[in-house]
């Protein structure tokens, strides 16, 4: 395994939409692999193919839903179903140190293809779902700062959530 190189926003191979995965060999095994030692190191939850610079419909989600943590591999995904609406705070391993509050589904279900081929369907809900929509949205060349509707650096985002605490406590 070996880590790749996260493009950055400005890289216009982030902008492209992504081609369908057709061919489950070694290849594939090895782009899945580094996209996981990747993602691990860098502590997203998680990474799309054309992220490291491959436009191919394969990316990672880090499920928290469990008890334990565990990389889902969705190969070529599609959203089946979405229902409800959350708001919230969103980052991306290739846009550094800004967040961005953007709108998604609160439930989505997703179905794709394992490293195998073989097809199967998921559900989440919450920061998982959010994380899903995230990564899918990658294979068509979309960035979440294409998509929120506030842009903020770390120290907003942070002064953001002190004022909501604040407001709590006055209520
Ligand atoms: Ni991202």
């Amino acid at each position: 395994m070996a880590i790749r190189n996260i493009l950055k926003k400005g890289d216009s191979g982030l902008e492209k939409k992504s081609r369908e995965v057709k061919d489950f060999n070694q290849r594939l095994h090895t782009l899945l692999d580094d996209m996981r030692e990747t993602l691990i190191e860098s502590r997203g939850l998680g990474l799309a193919a054309p992220q490291v610079g491959v436009l191919r419909r394969a990316v990672l989600v880090v499920d928290t839903s469990g008890e334990e943590e565990k990389i889902i591999e969705l190969i070529n995904p599609v959203i089946l179903e979405s229902d409800g609406e959350q708001e919230g705070p969103e980052g991306c391993l290739s846009v550094p140190n800004v967040w961005g509050i953007v709108k998604r589904p609160l439930y989505v279900k997703v179905c794709a293809q394992d490293r195998f081929g073989n097809t199967f369907e998921t559900e989440s809900e919450g920061i998982t779902a959010r994380a899903f929509c995230h990564e899918i949205d990658h294979l068509s060349g979309t960035l979440f700062v294409d998509i929120c509707e506030k842009i903020m650096s770390a120290e907003e985002l942070e002064q953001m959530y002190a004022e909501t605490e604040a407001d709590e406590t006055e209520q």
